[in-house]
């Protein structure tokens, strides 16, 4: 399966994706395009490190949103990409791109869905004072951060947590499970029943999708 990534930020979410493909561990998922709408991002040098082919996609070139979601849809298919995961990529998505690429885009998002959607999550979750923190990876649908939930994973809020604490904590259970996720839906595990998705066993020897 192959599997366009879309960035805007530092992109340590790609690096584990990265890291596993690198190691032979995202099969048989293929790491085949990253794309980006900011055209100095880190994730872009991420992925121009490991040597896979970019593509650049400036929001700022396309003032109406159907018109760069048609950009993106070119680029993704012109690597014929299966499956579009968004891993921190900041501008939201029409119908062109998911018209596109029907149940095949999926987003990462730093909250225990369906608390905290939208932006700044970590320090909504924060500032609600949560004890249970998290993220989450679902589908993406036509609402913001309201897709089927695929998989979620818990971290705890502790006391002495900074509002950087918790984001980090978050980051690395999303460095964990975003590779999971990928290699999973490549693995035809990933069944969607209306708005639940089901996971399918894992082969042995493979690490199942834990969430707790
Ligand atoms: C992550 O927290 C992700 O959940 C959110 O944006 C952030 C991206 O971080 N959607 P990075 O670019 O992967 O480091």
């Amino acid at each position: 399966m192959n599997v366009g990534v879309l960035v805007s930020g530092s992109g340590t979410n790609l690096q584990a994706l990265i890291d596993r493909h690198q190691r032979g561990d995202l099969m048989p998922a293929q790491l085949v395009v990253i794309g980006a709408n900011v055209p100095d991002c880190s994730a872009l040098s991420r992925a121009r490190q490991a040597a896979l082919p970019t593509f650049v996609v400036d929001h700022r070139d396309y003032p109406e949103r159907p018109v760069f979601d048609r950009a993106l849809v070119e680029s993704l298919r012109s690597h014929q990409v299966d499956l579009v995961v968004l891993a921190g990529f900041n501008r939201l998505l029409g119908r062109e791109l998911l018209d596109a690429f029907p149940g095949r885009v999926v987003n990462i998002h730093p909250a225990l869905l369906p608390a905290f959607p939208g932006v700044r999550a970590q320090r909504q979750a924060f500032e609600a004072g949560v004890k249970i923190a998290g993220c989450t990876i679902h589908f993406v649908d036509h609402g913001v951060d309201t897709g089927p939930i695929i998989a979620q994973a818990a971290v705890p809020v502790n006391d002495d947590d900074d509002e950087e604490a918790l984001r980090l904590r978050i980051l690395a259970e999303e460095h964990r499970l975003l590779p999971a996720v990928v290699r999973a839906i490549a693995e035809r595990r990933v069944v969607l029943e209306g708005r639940r998705v089901r996971v399918l066993g894992a082969a042995p020897g493979t690490e199942p999708l834990r969430s707790l």
